[in-house]
């Protein structure tokens, strides 16, 4: 059986759970698509970190070159995050030659034209599936499937961490602050929450849906965006006494042949399918010319569910390009 190569950067979270997906499910991924995936290398910084995963001593490097670089690598999967040096790291792996998957908003939405410009460049696939709302596969769906509509809105609740504070604040009448330091405690929040709260996180992943949909890159500090920290208790309850919930929505609709995009918190009318997404899930509401509207609902992080993506897309690229 042909074996296809592949090099890991990242084994945190993501790169974790993409690896104990593809040790676990080999054989699964190994007959549907009778190539086998096998994982030669793996980036990490600290050699002494523990590991969600553990991974053969003889894999790790601390080199990014062993994997960028490396002439039997043939697809490099990047899960360091960031947008330097991950974009560097991109480039260079497709200017050698290699595939590239990433589960990276931020490196993706700041630098979309040049990732996707190198990869054609350079005759490779860049797929990015897990780098909006993470296992959910909208990024295909939008691509492949739903290809033959003109999209109209596309609406998403994209962040975990707001959306289970607005939850938590919804459900047991607490302030903004006590939920944050709550969800902290409980590892739902980064001790650094900016990015989630601030809505930034959501921008990122709002301008990468925005490029698939709408074939028009808006950086993602071009589109307006409002975060949750100005929620209070009192909003909550005003919400609920009308009938609704409030929920940090990223939108993109089209109105008159112009894209109007916004991220900022939103009254939901609780009969609206959105509000009915709660705690750290995702979803995104979709409206097609002709398929009318969808939503697409699961985990929008987490080792296992954003690696099923991260591997679901390595195997699109080895149907594509190795299976023959
Ligand atoms: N966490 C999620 O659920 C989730 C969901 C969707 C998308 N994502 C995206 O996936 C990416 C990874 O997230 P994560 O949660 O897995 O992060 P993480 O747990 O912090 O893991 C990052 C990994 O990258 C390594 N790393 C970071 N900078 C590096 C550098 N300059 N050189 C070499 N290695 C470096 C770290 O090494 P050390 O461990 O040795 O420090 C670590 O192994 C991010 O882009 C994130 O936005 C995450």
């Amino acid at each position: 059986m042909k074996t296809v190569k592949i090099g890991l950067l990242g084994f945190g979270n993501v790169g974790g759970g993409a690896f104990h997906i593809l040790s676990e499910n080999k054989e699964l991924i190994a007959k549907r698509t009778g190539v086998a995936a096998e994982v030669t290398r793996i980036l990490q910084r600290n050699r002494n970190k523990k590991r969600l995963f553990a991974a053969d001593p003889a894999l790790l490097t601390e080199d990014p070159d062993d994997i960028i670089k490396a002439p039997d690598i043939d697809i490099v999967v990047e899960m360091i995050g960031g947008i330097e040096p991950a974009t560097s790291f991109m480039c260079q792996a497709m200017e050698n030659g290699k595939h590239v998957v990433s589960a990276n908003k931020a490196a993706i939405a700041a630098n979309y034209r040049l990732l996707t410009e190198t990869a054609r460049k350079n005759n490779v696939e860049f797929l990015f599936e897990a780098s909006v709302a993470g296992g959910i596969p909208v990024l295909s769906a939008l691509a492949g499937p739903l290809g033959a509509n003109n999209f109209l809105e596309i609406t998403g609740i994209l962040n975990g961490t707001t959306n289970y504070i607005l939850t938590k604040m919804t459900e047991e009448g607490l302030s903004y602050e006590e939920v944050l330091k709550d969800a902290q405690a409980k590892g739902f929040a980064e001790a650094d929450p900016t990015a989630d709260v601030e809505g930034i996180d959501a921008a990122n992943k709002l301008s990468i849906l925005i490029a698939l949909a709408f074939g028009h890159y808006v950086a993602p500090d071009a589109i307006p965006t409002v975060g949750i920290t100005g929620i209070s208790a009192a909003d909550i309850e005003a919400a609920e006494n009308a009938g609704q919930k409030i929920k940090l929505l990223a939108r993109a609709s089209l109105r008159e042949g112009m894209v109007e995009y916004l991220v900022a918190p939103a009254f939901l009318d609780k009969s609206h399918p959105l509000a009915g997404v709660n705690n750290e899930f995702n979803a995104v509401y979709v409206t097609g010319d002709m398929v009318g509207e969808l939503m697409f609902y699961g985990r929008g992080a987490g080792p296992l569910p954003t690696g099923s993506a991260i591997c679901g897309d390595i195997i699109s690229i080895i149907r594509k390009r190795f299976s023959l």
